[in-house]
């Protein structure tokens, strides 16, 4: 018996002593950087000549580390080695594979604050967002380890008096996992334990602007039991690897998550069955958002005004969930969005270097030109209400930016921009406001703040993402409550840290025998 999966608790930042503690890993941390790592292939640290150099996003001059990259070559010996593992890890019983995630999210748990401090340095995320992923992670093993233990015999089908029947989940074999850099450990975590605990292995290929941060969820993998070869690690070029990864004939399924761009070809070339398989590959693909929070006539404008800004600029707009649209009421919109305009105010923009630093730095040089271009566009296509302004002089710095005014087909409505910029727009009724929520490609989060229950009931039918939200912003899913994933081209809706997630990892077998 295990006991029931419960969410790990936030650090309380509040407490002094949790500060030092922080400090104490920022530092320890920091006397750990400029270090190299390897692939890992069949247990097997593989160092090779060319190097993905990780910096911190924060400071130009901080190396993080580097990191060996993978080539095709390497991805044919890890898909040998995991086809080899998998042999023993598939007939492992699922409480021994359930038991390895206990013990690796229990590790996790006693360096909470370490592994967190490497995000902050990857990263250049603040603390509390750090904080939170880490908790995640650990949740997503917690979680997941659970759920192969209540799928471990099957589910119940009926029988009949002459029969007897029997269904249960197979793993599948070798699959690719390929994670995104803006949760470099809770995310790469959640899509590696999920079909890894389902008694299939894995090729991981990490995001290339955080490798370094998977590296340690790999060697606490390791430290907590995981055989050689049941998770390979291999960062690369996408261009090098990650179509070869996808295309490989004994590649079963592959877990993305990411840009929408990569994960349309992704699921176009899985689709493709190529010489020498005989299986059809599985996809499981999150993509992005354009996320949107309804303020309806009748609500608390300040709730309103903290979960926009909140969900706008909590970890600089980079999550696929954050809030890039607001829809108000008319008679509303005016004051909310001078109520954001103050909250935003106070936000506070640099390297987190310290628990009050609330934005830290956009991720790399690209994603800082991208977003600074879309402040130009925004600037041009409505009115700017704050911010607009970026600088890249020490680190990739971008001010929380709100539009006001923004047409609901203008590009800044429109696209996913993955930064700090909120666009406003108004409506002027409800049917108006929903509609103008759903007029997007995207459906993944969405949030309405209302005191109409009416109101509350129609979105909760018509406002068409994967995570409706009510009364409070639209990011900060927790695994277990909130299971995440989008419709449209959001994605697959795999739904992460959700009932039935590792299904999608796994063949199910019904076995009937008459007498
Ligand atoms: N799942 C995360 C959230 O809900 C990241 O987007 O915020």
């Amino acid at each position: 018996m295990v006991a029931p999966y419960t969410a790990e608790p936030s650090t309380d930042f509040q407490d002094a002593k949790n500060i030092e503690a922080f400090e104490n890993a920022l530092t320890y941390v920091a006397s750990e950087l400029g270090k190299d790592y390897p692939l890992i292939i069949g247990g097997e640290r593989i160092t090779t000549t060319d190097k993905i150099t990780s910096v911190n996003p924060a400071k130009h001059d901080e190396v993080i580390g580097t990191v060996s990259k993978a080539t095709q070559n390497h991805v044919d010996q890890a898909m040998e080695e995991a086809e080899r593992a998998f042999k023993k890890w598939s007939a492992w019983d699922p409480g021994a594979r359930a038991n390895v995630l206990f013990r690796a999210a229990a590790i996790t748990r006693r360096r909470k604050h370490e592994i967190s401090a490497w995000i902050v340095y990857e990263l250049g995320k603040p603390w509390k967002e750090a904080d939170g992923e880490v908790s995640e992670a650990i949740d997503f093993m917690e979680y997941y380890g659970r759920q192969m233990i209540q799928y471990k015999d099957g589910v119940d089908v009926k029988n009949r008096p002459i029969e007897n029947n029997q269904f249960t989940y197979l793993p599948m074999g070798v699959g690719v996992t390929v994670s995104p850099w803006n949760f470099p450990y809770a995310i790469l975590a959640g899509t590696t334990v999920g079909p890894m605990v389902a008694g299939n292995t894995i090729l991981l290929k990490p995001a290339s602007l955080t490798p370094i941060t998977g590296f340690k969820f790999i060697e606490i993998l390791e430290e907590a039991g995981m055989p050689p070869g049941v998770v390979n690690f291999l960062p690369g070029s996408g261009g090098e690897i990650g179509d070869y990864l996808v295309e490989h004939p004994k590649t079963h399924f592959v877990n993305f998550t990411g840009s929408k761009e990569v994960g349309i070809s992704i699921y176009e070339k899985a689709a493709k069955v190529q010489p020498g398989q005989n299986f059809l590959k599985k996809t499981a693909i999150e993509m992005g958002g354009k996320d949107t929070i309804i303020v309806d006539r009748e609500a608390d404008l300040d709730l309103a005004a903290e979960s926009i800004v909140q969900s706008a600029f909590g970890f600089s707009g980079q999550k696929c969930a954050s809030c890039s649209r607001v829809v108000a009421h008319e008679d509303v919109y005016d004051t909310v969005l001078e109520k954001v305009r103050i909250l935003t105010e106070e936000l506070t923009v640099g390297v987190p270097e310290s628990v009050d630093i609330y934005m830290g730095p956009v991720c790399d040089v690209g994603a800082f030109d991208k977003i600074s271009n879309y402040l130009e566009v925004g600037k041009q296509e409505s009115r700017l209400v704050f911010g607009g302004t970026s600088d890249k002089e020490k680190g990739y710095f971008i001010k929380p930016t709100i539009f006001a005014d923004a047409d609901p087909e203008s590009r800044i409505m429109q696209e996913e921009i993955f930064g700090p910029v909120v666009a406003f727009t108004k409506g002027t009724s409800i049917d108006e406001l929903i509609d103008i929520a759903n007029n997007t490609d995207y459906g993944l989060t969405g949030s309405i703040i209302s005191n109409n229950r009416t109101n509350l009931e129609k979105a909760r039918k018509e406002f068409h993402v994967g995570n409706l939200y009510f009364n409070r912003g639209c990011t900060a899913a927790i695994v277990g409550y909130h299971p995440f994933g989008g419709f449209k081209l959001s994605g697959t809706d795999s739904k992460a840290g959700g009932p039935g997630y590792i299904l999608h990892f796994m063949e199910p077998k019904t076995v009937s025998e008459q007498f």
